[in-house]
C-alpha cells in the first residue's frame, strides 16, 4: 500500500520514540517544517462540508502563510453563505459558479473540493492536470473506474491527492495506529464498527422548488451516491485497513430500506462482512433508525483492543482491581454456582463475561476529528510539494472498497477486488 507508514513516520520523527513521543501531536511534527513562502488556494463545493473546510482555512490564516483566493458553487445559496463566512473573517475571495473558470482564472497552488460525490472525480482531475494540488472529500468517485482514473491522475500529473479522510489527521487514531503496527493489541482477530443514527438524512428543500429535491438530498439517490457507504462507511473501512496496514481479500453484504420509505434509492439500513488475507474480519453495521450504539471502531487483539472513537484502550489482562466487596462476592458465588449446577436438559453454557474495568485513554488532548489538522496538512504538503503516499493510497482504498461493498450487496455474492484496481 503505497510508502511504509514506518518509513513516513520516521521521517517525522514520530517512529521508534517509545511512548514519550507517541503523545506527541502528530501534526506539530509537520507543522515544524517551514512556513516561508505564501500559496493560493481555493474552495469547490461550498455547502456544508466545504464551509466548514473553509472555516478552519479561515481561522489557520492566523498562523499559516496563505491566501484563500477562490470559491466556487453553482447553487446561489451556498456561494453566498461562503462568500458571508470568508467577509466575517474580512477575507474577499473571488466568487465562482463554474470550477472550470475558477481554475483557469487563478493561478492556484491547492484547492479543496467538496462537492457531491458524483461531482469529484472530473472536478479533481481538470484541477490536477492544471497542476493544482488536490484535497478531495470522500469518498473519491461514483464509479470505481473513475476512482482509478483519479489515481491516475495524480500519478501523471505529480499533484497531490489527498481524499478528506480526518481520521488520518488525528492524533489519537496516529497513536493508536502506532500502537497497533508496533503490536501493542497482539494478533487481530477481529473488528467491527458501526454507525448508528437516528433520522432520515434529508436535508431540507426550499418551499416552493421540489425541482431542487434531488440536487439537495444527492446522498439518497443512486445516481450520485452509494448511501451510506460512500456517506458513512468509506470512513471506517479506511480505519480497519489502516489497523491491518493492508487490503481485504473479499466482501460480502447484504442492505435494504427497512424504514424511511420516502423514495430514496439508496438502502437505510445494511451490514458487510471484509475477510484479510490472514484470516481476520472486519464486521460493518450502520442503520438510521436506533442511534442508542452511535458510531465506534473496534480493534480486538490477543492483548488487548480499541474503541477509537470514543477513545478506549481496554487490556485483556488489566491490573486485578481491589477485592471485591463481601456481598458481591457472595452474589458472584451463587451466580457462578447456578451456571455450575446445570440440570440435565438445562443451558449448557454460561455467556462469556465481557470486561468489567472501563479502560484507559488511548489519547488525551484531542480535540475535534482531525479536520482542522487535515486543512493544516494539505496546505503544509502543497508547501513541501508531496503528500505521503500511504495517505492517498488510504483514501483510494477505501473508496474502491466501499464500491466493491455496493456490488456484494447489489449482487447477494462475494466480491474480490478485480487486478486492475490495485496500485
Ligand atoms: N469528511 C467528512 O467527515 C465529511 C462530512 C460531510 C461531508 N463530507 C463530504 O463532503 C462532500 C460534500 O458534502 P456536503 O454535505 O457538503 O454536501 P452539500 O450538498 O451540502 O454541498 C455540496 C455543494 O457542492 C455544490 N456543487 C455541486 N456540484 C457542483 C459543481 N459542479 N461545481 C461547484 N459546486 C458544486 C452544491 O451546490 C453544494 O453547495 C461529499 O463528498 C461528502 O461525502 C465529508
Amino acid at each position: 500500500m503505497g510508502d511504509n507508514r514506518r518509513d513516513f513516520l520516521k521521517k517525522m520523527g514520530i517512529a521508534g520514540a517509545g511512548m514519550a513521543m507517541m503523545s506527541s501531536p502528530f501534526m506539530q511534527t509537520i507543522a515544524a517544517q517551514g512556513n516561508e513562502k505564501s500559496i493560493r488556494v481555493g474552495v469547490i463545493g461550498t455547502g456544508g462540508r466545504g464551509r466548514y473546510l473553509l472555516e478552519h482555512l479561515l481561522r489557520l490564516q492566523k498562523d499559516e502563510k496563505f491566501e484563500i483566493v477562490a470559491i466556487c458553487d453553482n447553487y446561489e445559496p451556498s456561494l453566498t453563505a461562503a462568500l458571508n463566512l470568508s467577509l466575517k473573517y474580512k477575507v474577499k475571495p473571488q466568487t465562482y459558479v463554474d470550477y472550470v473558470k475558477l481554475i483557469n482564472d487563478n493561478s492556484l497552488d491547492g484547492v479543496i473540493i467538496a462537492t457531491p460525490l458524483h461531482q469529484h472525480a472530473h472536478i479533481a482531475i481538470d484541477c490536477m492536470k492544471a497542476g493544482i494540488h488536490v484535497l478531495c472529500e470522500k469518498s473519491m468517485a461514483r464509479k470505481l473506474d473513475d476512482v482509478k482514473a483519479m489515481h491516475d491522475a495524480h500519478l501523471n500529473s505529480g499533484s497531490i491527492l489527498l481524499i478528506g479522510h480526518q481520521r488520518m489527521f488525528s492524533n489519537k487514531y496516529q497513536n493508536a495506529m502506532q500502537r497497533i503496527h508496533d503490536g501493542e493489541l497482539g494478533q487481530i482477530g477481529q473488528m467491527h464498527a458501526h454507525w448508528h443514527r437516528a433520522n432520515d438524512w434529508r436535508r431540507a428543500v426550499p418551499k416552493g422548488k421540489p425541482e431542487l429535491e434531488r440536487q439537495i438530498n444527492w446522498r439518497l439517490y443512486k445516481e450520485y451516491s452509494a448511501g451510506l457507504l460512500t456517506e458513512l462507511m468509506s470512513h471506517q473501512i479506511q480505519v480497519a485497513n489502516w489497523a491491518m496496514q493492508k487490503i481485504p481479500v473479499s466482501v460480502m453484504g447484504t442492505g435494504s430500506i427497512r424504514y424511511w420509505k420516502d423514495g430514496r434509492e439508496v438502502n437505510d439500513n445494511l451490514a458487510a462482512i471484509f475477510s484479510y488475507d490472514d484470516g481476520t474480519k472486519f464486521t460493518y453495521d450502520t442503520q438510521t433508525i436506533n442511534k442508542k450504539y452511535g458510531c465506534e471502531e473496534e480493534i480486538m487483539g490477543d492483548k488487548g483492543s480499541f474503541e477509537l472513537e470514543t477513545n478506549k484502550y481496554y487490556s485483556t489482562t488489566p491490573a486485578k482491581p481491589k477485592a471485591a466487596p463481601g456481598i458481591a462476592q457472595l452474589v458472584g458465588d451463587i451466580q457462578k454456582g447456578l451456571f455450575e449446577t446445570v440440570p440435565v436438559g438445562g443451558p449448557s453454557w454460561a455467556p462469556e463475561d465481557a470486561q468489567k474495568y472501563k479502560g484507559e485513554s488511548i489519547y488525551e488532548g484531542q480535540k475535534g476529528d482531525g479536520s482542522r489538522e487535515e486543512v493544516l496538512g494539505f496546505i503544509r504538503f502543497i508547501k513541501q510539494g508531496k503528500c505521503p503516499e500511504w495517505m492517498t493510497s488510504e483514501g483510494y482504498y477505501a473508496s474502491i472498497w466501499t464500491l466493491l461493498t455496493e456490488q456484494a450487496i447489489d449482487s447477494g455474492q462475494m466480491v474480490t477486488m478485480p487486478e486492475t484496481y490495485r496500485i
